[in-house]
């Protein structure tokens, strides 16, 4: 219920609006009743004043750098805990006893395999095809496989299809993988943890055995869960706005691993590394600082600001440390490309524009120098990014479907056209 008030005034006419307060962060003022009452829409482009929904998920506080899964703070879970618990968390709210933990992890390990009839997909595209064109297509097409678990109105389908999609991701990336660099599908095993089958899938061979290496394994884990969630970000409310149609999960999914594939959004972190090698050598980068400060210049420091934070991303903190513990675990002395990466953000937090403007590192900032250190080429930074997005992506998505509230999104706007007007025959245009 409204515990407060706001209150608007229209050309003297005085409208009351009724106000909600969260458990955290800001009051809303809930506008739901305001264009039947005073016959105005508002007007908020990129949402950035605008609550799209009620949530228990995550909870961000940008002023603060603070990033809470379902209360707990994403620097303790990145420390103590790992993916597949982090993912039991968003998607039951609470974490998980032993018992049910290892109930979890067993469901999730027997639904890697992917219907072997979907591997004509990978091969209907052509190599260089980049993965996350893959990815849409796969994952869009398991509608037309996975028909019992497609239907929304059914609580337990509506569960089988989140832990298919959390288990196939890893198997739809690494094949995304494999077949650009022509190499066969390497199968999910059960013997193998979430991350360690990632990466055996990635990069075993038939021609001989690979062992994981467990530093790998879990830099890789700690990566997944970093970037698991994050409130209503731009793929997230595309895949919630896709389900307000009623659409199946698997589309919904297909529709926020496009969102997430542009450069301002998941494809940041191949855009960071592709601006770091550009940059090459710290001596360069005042050049590209000048540029990013070029009103007249589209460039943009990939991997750095962020509509929510206005202080660190804490998860860009966590993912530093792991690039220096992951480099020097793997021998990778001096490596320039993080020396780059470090003098670059020393120089644009030193600058008043970046500063003025509350610029800071984003989580995309560090992942991709470990990612490219682990043996991903940068074509496979978005689909890591998707694959651990999954998770958040499906518990939004349940919540939405158990929402009361919920009902088709259909925004409005301000129109800006040509009013009405009769038609002209082309002879007398
Ligand atoms: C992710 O929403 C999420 O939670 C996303 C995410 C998640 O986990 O889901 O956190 C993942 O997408 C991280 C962000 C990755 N994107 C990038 O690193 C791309 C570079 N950054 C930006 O393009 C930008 O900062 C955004 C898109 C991230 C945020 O854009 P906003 O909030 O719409 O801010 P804006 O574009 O209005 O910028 C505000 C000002 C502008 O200057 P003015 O017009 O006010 O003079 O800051 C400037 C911008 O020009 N600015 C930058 C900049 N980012 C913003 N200037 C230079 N370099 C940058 N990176």
């Amino acid at each position: 219920m409204a515990d407060k008030s706001a209150k608007l005034t229209i050309d003297g006419k005085e409208f009351e609006l009724p106000m909600h307060s969260p458990t955290a962060g800001p009051d809303v003022i809930d506008i739901r009743k305001l264009y039947g009452q005073a016959g105005v829409f508002t007007y908020d482009p990129g949402f950035t004043s605008t609550a799209s929904c009620d949530s228990t998920i995550t909870f961000i506080d940008g002023d603060k750098g603070e990033l809470l899964h379902r209360g707990y703070p994403i620097d303790q879970l990145a420390e103590k805990s790992h993916y597949l618990e982090v993912c039991f968390l968003l998607l039951y709210g609470y974490l998980p006893k032993a018992e049910e933990l290892e109930e979890f992890e067993n469901t999730i390990t027997r639904h890697t395999m992917l219907h072997e009839q979907m591997q004509y997909f990978f091969r209907g595209f052509r190599r260089d095809a980049h993965p996350m064109a893959i990815m849409v297509g796969v994952v869009g097409a398991m509608a037309a496989f996975y028909h019992d678990s497609t239907d929304i109105s059914d609580e337990r389908q509506r569960e089988i299809a989140s832990h298919r999609l959390i288990a196939k991701m890893p198997t739809i990336a690494a094949w995304a993988y494999k077949y650009s660099v022509g190499q066969p599908f390497v199968y999910p095993r059960n013997d193998l943890t979430y991350s360690e089958n990632f990466l055996h899938m990635c990069f075993a061979v038939p021609a001989e055995e690979y062992k994981v290496d467990p530093i790998l394994s879990r830099a890789m884990d700690r990566i997944f869960t970093l970037h698991a969630d994050h409130e209503q970000n731009a793929s997230t409310s595309t895949v919630r706005l896709a389900s307000s149609s009623g659409a199946n999960p698997f589309a919904c999914i297909a529709a926020g691993i496009a969102c997430l594939w542009g450069p301002a959004h998941g494809g940041a972190n191949q855009a960071c590394l592709e601006m770091l090698k550009e940059i090459g050598t710290p001596d360069r980068i005042p050049e590209f600082i000048a540029r990013a400060k070029d009103k007249n210049d589209p460039f943009r420091l990939m991997g750095f600001g962020h509509r929510v934070y206005k202080n660190f991303d804490p998860r860009a903190t966590v993912m530093k440390q792991s690039a220096d513990e992951v480099l020097d675990l793997l021998g990778v002395e001096n490596n320039p490309i993080l020396a780059t990466a470090k003098e670059l953000e020393k120089a644009a937090l030193a600058d008043d524009y970046f500063a003025d403007k509350k610029l800071f590192p984003n989580v995309d900032f560090y992942s991709g120098v470990i990612l490219e250190a682990m043996g991903f080429p940068t074509s496979m930074f978005t689909p890591i990014f998707a694959l651990s997005r999954t998770v958040g992506w499906v518990s939004q998505w349940k919540e939405q479907l158990a929402d009361p509230q919920m009902k088709i999104g259909r925004p409005r706007q301000l129109y800006q056209g040509e009013t009405f007007r009769d038609y002209v025959d082309i002879e007398n245009r």
